[in-house]
């Protein structure tokens, strides 16, 4: 057999090398390469091979998957570990390896997977390495390390990289903090580690999200690029790596703490999927991630119902009167979905106390909330409730009833936040006595949707008595109670929400239906916060709500029409007290509900796009069906323009052989002080436009007030 392995689909080629004695290398990952026989191959790494030059090895550096001392990188180690000191710099050696094509994994997606087993005897260690390249082109990769020793082998970190070459030259990742999430930032590819670090037991309101290497400059239609994700939602890294010899990776894993992982004889850790996606500009890179998703067993079935959420409208002041009021209002203005907010439970009447307590409270619900739940499906609607449950306040029955269930170390819970410390899910009693109240919950009423918050971090998180780490156990717990919860109630939804997007990523999403953008519905705000977001998540899955004006979070005023253009093109909701808004301004959102429902089917099926426009205070994006027959495109100025007009603007993803017909969509453009004289002729006179023509010499825009947008449908005509 081979041993140069090569898998394509999707127009992606990945090109693993088995010919040495060690681990496999990863020879080429990027476009498609078409079909190469074993001659071609090995003149492929036979170019590839670096030279000896400059090297301190007599022999030529070459990357393994989990690159090692033994095989010369001097950069960060794919295996990190001991046996008291010992066994410190295993040196693998390649036993067997399978190769299927298109079977379906373990998680039901169909893939080119190579598996690779290999041992180090001296070190006593076994290492089970797969390659998956899906359908999707999307390329992931995992690593399983066993101990066959009689001592114990602590882990302190299994990492896989990924090769990316020397024209990758510029780095873009996210940072991000509540209430203003996924904000990118630019590196040159320096040598060094650029290594985004995640130690908050959860994927993070300022994750990374994606490391994304490409040519200087790369934007969302041009530029080759390689990004890198890890799918894990408790502490992970993601990086990226370059030595001293060129070699340029990218790469990724858990980020344990001290004694976290201690295996022992034939235990196994196995590392999160590092997730690769090679594209020709950020659009196509996210539209790999897309298809995944919308692929995976926890997509959710059918559209995408209008929540009404109550956060915004009423906070803690929680009264059946008051919030059955709400629901016939949101109901009229076409909600589908009513979810009832903190502070339904236990003592929770304001966030000092109460988490932990997940029984209805007598005080504000003496009835239950059977009340509360027929008047919402009288309207209309199903029924969704909020709950934290990995949280706990020192002030609840739980927590007196259960010290020992709080996370711990040495003799300090650590400090509160937001008045709240966490659970220990990995205590069996804790996370039954949990299991068991949410389940009880669900039997008693008729809950379609749990939106599960998450508001603190995880620091210093240890199990007592031991004392030792549990982040790892905690995330592996959640995720095992989240599966528990749905199959006892088929049909369930879950959102993760995490103060915001605190918690998105490719792991959770394996588990839930839905998570919260950000706690900001500022339109401003949740533009770029958006943009972020679907470099990984189809947005469909991500939660936006027109939420009240001025803005809870920024005190900013935008038009409901600017707000409605922001979040219809995510999983739509509101949060605005509906007793407040004026006949106008309901009869609007009515009418944005309506448009977001006659165009979801296209919204939440389409292809992401985004143009390049030179000028950053323009944002033109929009979705195209998967047929291009139609497209939804949304205008948005930011902030003001330094020159006016800006240009034309492209409008991108159509079918260059076809005929659109273009024309300003949406129930009420949010700014409405358009004058004729500065409409350009396409608005007064729909015209039919060749897509090759929309794609390269694009529109002239209509005026544009700062903070506000419009929306172009093209209809394929021809
Ligand atoms: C944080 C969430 O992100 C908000 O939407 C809201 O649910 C509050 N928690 C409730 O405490």
């Amino acid at each position: 057999m081979t041993r140069l392995i090569h898998l394509q689909r999707a127009g992606v080629s990945v090109v693993a090398d088995l010919t040495g004695p060690g681990l496999p290398a990863i020879l080429y990952w990027g476009a498609g390469l078409g079909e190469l026989d074993d001659g071609q191959l090995a003149a492929l790494r036979t170019v590839m091979k670096p030279p000896i030059s400059h090297n301190p090895y007599d022999q030529p550096w070459h990357v393994e998957i989990l690159p090692s001392f033994a095989s010369g990188w001097l950069g960060r180690p794919g295996v990190e570990g001991s046996r008291d000191g010992q066994d410190w710099s295993p040196c693998f050696q390649t036993t067997d390896f399978e190769l299927a094509s298109g079977i379906e994994a373990a998680d039901g997606r169909i893939a080119d997977q190579l598996r690779v087993r290999a041992a180090d005897q001296h070190a006593r260690l076994g290492l089970e390495v797969e390659v998956e390249l899906l359908a999707t082109g999307l390329l992931r990769v995992r690593a399983a390390v066993t101990s066959q020793g009689d001592e114990s082998y602590t882990v302190a970190a299994l990492r896989t990289v990924l090769p990316v070459p020397a024209r990758a030259a510029e780095l873009l990742d996210f940072t991000g903090r509540h209430i203003k999430e996924r904000i990118p930032q630019r590196t040159p590819f320096t040598v060094g580690i650029h290594s985004r670090e995640q130690r908050s037991g959860r994927t993070g309101l300022d994750a990374a999200s994606v490391i994304v290497a490409g040519p200087a400059g790369f934007g969302y239609r041009s530029g080759e690029v390689w990004g890198v994700h890890a799918a894990f939602s408790g502490n992970q890294a993601v990086y990226a790596e370059q030595l001293y010899n060129g070699a340029r990776v990218l790469g990724g894993g858990e980020l344990l703490q001290h004694g976290e992982i201690i295996l022992g004889h034939g235990d196994t850790y196995q590392s999160p999927w590092l997730y690769g996606s090679h594209a020709e500009g950020l659009d196509a890179m996210a539209a790999r991630f897309h298809q995944h998703v919308r692929t995976g067993p926890a997509y959710p079935a059918g559209p995408r119902p209008v929540v009404v959420n109550t956060w915004e409208a009423v906070y803690f002041d929680q009264d059946l009167d008051l919030l059955g009021e709400i629901a016939d209002r949101a109901a009229a203005v076409g909600a589908e979905r009513f979810v009832l907010d903190d502070g339904w439970f236990g003592g929770r009447r304001d966030d000092h106390r109460g988490l932990g307590d997940w029984y209805v409270s007598p005080d504000v619900w003496p009835q239950g909330l059977d009340p509360l739940i027929s008047r919402v499906h009288q309207a209309g609607m199903d029924f969704g409730l909020w709950v934290e449950p990995e949280m706990i306040n020192l002030d609840s029955d739980l927590a007196r009833a259960h010290p020992e269930w709080i996370f711990k170390t040495g003799d300090r819970a650590g400090y509160s936040s937001r008045h709240q410390h966490v659970l220990d899910l990995t205590h069996p009693d804790a996370y039954a006595h949990i299991l068991s109240a949410l389940d009880a919950l669900l039997n008693a009423y008729p809950i379609a949707y749990l939106k599960w918050d998450h508001n603190r971090l995880l620091v210093e998180a240890g199990h007592q008595p031991s004392g030792r780490p549990a982040i790892h156990a905690q995330t592996v717990a959640v995720y095992r109670m989240m599966d528990e919860l749905r199959a006892r109630h088929p049909g369930l939804e879950i959102e993760s929400c995490a103060s915001g997007a605190g918690r998105v990523d490719l792991g959770i999403l394996e588990h839930t239906q839905r998570v919260w953008g950000s706690d900001t519905n500022d339109p401003i705000e949740r533009q770029q916060i958006h943009r972020g977001l679907e470099l990984i998540v189809p947005p469909e899955l991500i939660g936006a709500h027109i939420g009240p004006s001025p803005s809870h979070t920024t005190g900013r005023t935008h038009s409901l029409a600017f707000r409605a253009e922001t979040a219809i093109w995510c999983h739509l909701g509101f949060e605005i007290d509906l007793r407040s808004t004026g006949e106008e301004e309901t009869a609007d959102l009515a009418a944005w509900v309506r448009f977001y429902k006659q165009h979801r089917g296209l919204l939440h099926t389409g292809t992401v796009v985004n143009a390049d426009h030179p000028d950053p205070a323009i944002w033109i994006s929009g979705v195209v069906s998967p047929d291009r027959s139609r497209a939804l495109f949304g205008v948005a100025a930011l902030r003001r323009s330094d020159t006016w007009p800006p240009g034309p603007v492209r409008l991108p993803g159509l079918d260059p052989g076809r005929g659109y017909r273009i024309e300003v969509a949406g129930p009420s453009p949010s700014d409405q002080a358009w004058r004729p004289s500065e409409l350009p002729d396409w608005v007064k006179d729909a015209q039919v436009v060749p897509g090759l023509v929309l794609a390269q010499a694009g529109v002239q825009l209509i005026a544009l007030r700062p903070e506000s947008g419009y929306l172009i449908s093209a209809t394929a005509v021809i």
